[in-house]
């Protein structure tokens, strides 16, 4: 079953910055809710360190299947969220239904990047370069942009909202 890729980068491929995101931008994290919660059967597949990132209060992410990628056997999650141990046995356990996105972070991205499942990256270009720890990395040869958002404004940021198919 296919998938794709959320993510938000900046102009160096930079995604994340001591376990964090480097910028606060709520119309992005809105874009986000509303791609990934889509018509309420969706799965989103992440690493345990984007799940870490998580305040408690706020996961697993609602009205979304949240499936965690761990190499640790016995990972501690809430009832309603699932663990795997690879990203092909997070795809068996999603919603037959729904769509499937891979949300972070960097480690996830690349082994998504290069799964041949892997249709659509939906990015969010942020228009200004961060310190950062984590990146974002794809062969750009692969991908060919199908659309792109009006320039957007929060935070004296300005940023895109872009979709690029395999
Ligand atoms: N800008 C964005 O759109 C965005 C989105 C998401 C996250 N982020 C940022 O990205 C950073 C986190 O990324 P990260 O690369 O450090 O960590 P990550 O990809 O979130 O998680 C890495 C962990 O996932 C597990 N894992 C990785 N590959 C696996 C595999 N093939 N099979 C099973 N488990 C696997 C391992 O967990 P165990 O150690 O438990 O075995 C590994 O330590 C944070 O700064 C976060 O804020 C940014």
């Amino acid at each position: 079953m296919d998938f794709s890729i959320i993510v938000a980068m900046d102009e160096k491929g930079g995604i994340g910055k001591d376990g964090g995101l480097p910028w606060k931008l709520s119309k992005d994290m809105k874009h986000f809710r509303e791609t990934t919660i889509g018509e309420g059967n969706n799965t989103v597949i992440m690493g345990r360190k984007t799940w870490d990132s998580i305040p408690d209060k706020f996961r697993p992410l609602p009205n979304r299947k949240n499936i965690v990628l761990s190499r640790q056997e016995n990972l501690i999650l809430p009832k309603n969220t699932q663990l795997a141990h690879s990203l092909n046995q997070a795809l068996e356990q999603t919603r037959h239904n729904g769509e499937v996105f891979v949300i972070g972070g960097g480690a996830i991205y690349q082994e998504a990047l290069n799964h041949p499942a892997c249709k659509t990256v939906y990015l969010t270009a942020v228009h200004a370069s961060f310190d950062c720890d984590t990146f974002f990395l794809p062969d750009e040869s692969k991908w060919t942009l199908v659309s792109d958002s009006p320039i957007q404004e929060e935070n004296n940021l300005h940023f895109s909202f872009c979709v690029y198919r395999a």
